[in-house]
């Protein structure tokens, strides 16, 4: 099959949304259809691997036909396949992967392997529509609290990450722990709107040590026992009225973004670099989004947050395998996902 445009189409299915995009070579996003599981998992209270790659294999070739007719396209104008090989979960990823793999060799053309995080990243420079990197980089979600140094468009370098919960995880327990929906991010920003953010004074793990880690299990824990009580205290815990939700929410909301913040201050006074870029479902935090606007404006950094379409899991982001494409960075017809997180340099 002879390719009559030059443009990428970019999958990406590596945890609970199965996503596909058109991308054109001068990196504009022609499609970007996603469709989400929450409704699957919902009543988990968090993402079923299995229901998860089940749905994926329902759902794929129908996501990716939506995408090609929204960009006017047929699989004949792809010059390449971009797909989300790492990391995510094995199952989910492997959807992707193998959907990939068969267009690639179907219609001949090469296949990139793209990293989910470093593609969150360059969702950033997407939307933006021009360079920015350098940069320090933040993926901040359910899965992942990873701190980046962004020399160019294709080298992040992991700088550090959570040692337990991720920011979005944590966000999700607690909002379980308050009775409050998923997935938890919005519904604790919500119900922290009339709450008192210093109520309780909740920990803020590792905001004073200078490595770029992070913990929220200890957070989870304070909040839970703030909640039920303390296991063997005779107090007991006091009555869950609406007003001490919003409270405790707004305290656990103060906790986390001080704690992000704080980091982002770190890694930018450590390397230097004119720019912060943020992406991952946390950043959609509105209380979070003022605090780094405050730190980076103290500091004359600019400041890049995705876009919500594009900060959520999509596969318009994958657009980072032109990138790759063009500096020959195909990967072989019998490559392996990677479900872990790597340190890959
Ligand atoms: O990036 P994302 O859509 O999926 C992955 O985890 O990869 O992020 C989802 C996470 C969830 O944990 C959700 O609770 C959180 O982002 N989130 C938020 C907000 N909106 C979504 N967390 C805090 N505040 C929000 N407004
Ligand atoms: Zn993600």
């Amino acid at each position: 099959m002879t390719s009559q445009r030059a443009l990428l189409l970019a999958i990406e299915s590596s945890c609970d949304e199965t996503a596909a995009a058109v991308v054109s070579q001068d990196r504009r996003v022609l499609s970007n259809i996603v469709a989400s599981q929450t409704e699957l998992h919902e009543r988990f209270g968090g993402v079923v691997p299995e229901i998860a790659s089940r749905a994926h294999v329902e759902r794929m070739l129908p996501v990716v036909q939506a995408a090609l007719d929204a960009a006017g396209a047929t699989l004949a104008d792809m010059a390449g396949i971009a797909v989300v090989t790492e990391p995510g979960l094995v199952g989910s990823l492997l959807v992707g992967l193998t959907t990939a793999k068969t267009l690639a060799m179907v219609l001949d053309v090469p296949l990139v392997a793209v990293n989910h995080l470093e593609a969150h990243l360059y969702a950033c420079r997407l939307a933006e529509g021009r360079d920015v990197f350098p940069a320090v980089g933040f993926v901040v979600s359910g899965g992942h609290t990873n701190l980046y140094d962004c020399r160019s468009v294709v080298e992040y370098e992991l700088l550090g990450t959570t040692i337990d919960d991720a920011a979005g995880e944590a966000f999700d327990k607690v909002a379980a722990i308050l009775g409050l929906g998923y997935p938890g991010g919005p519904s604790i920003a919500a119900a922290a709107h009339t709450g008192d953010p210093r109520a309780y004074s909740f920990p803020r793990t590792f905001l004073h040590d200078d490595q770029p880690r992070f913990s929220f299990s200890g957070l989870k824990t304070a909040v839970l026992y703030e909640v039920r009580g303390t296991p063997g205290s005779h107090r007991p815990a006091a009555p869950l009225t609406p007003q001490r939700v919003a409270d405790i929410a707004a305290s656990f909301q103060a906790a986390v973004v001080d704690v992000l913040v704080g980091k982002c201050r770190q890694a930018i006074d450590h390397l230097g670099h004119p720019r912060l870029c943020v992406g991952g479902g946390v950043a959609a935090n509105s209380l979070l989004r003022t605090e780094l606007q405050k730190m980076t404006n103290n500091r004359g950094v600019e400041l890049i947050v995705a876009p919500p379409e594009y900060c959520t899991d999509n596969a318009a982001m994958a657009g980072l395998g032109w990138e790759l494409l063009e500096r020959g960075q195909t990967v072989p017809l019998d490559l392996d996902v990677v479900p872990g997180l790597v340190r890959r340099r």
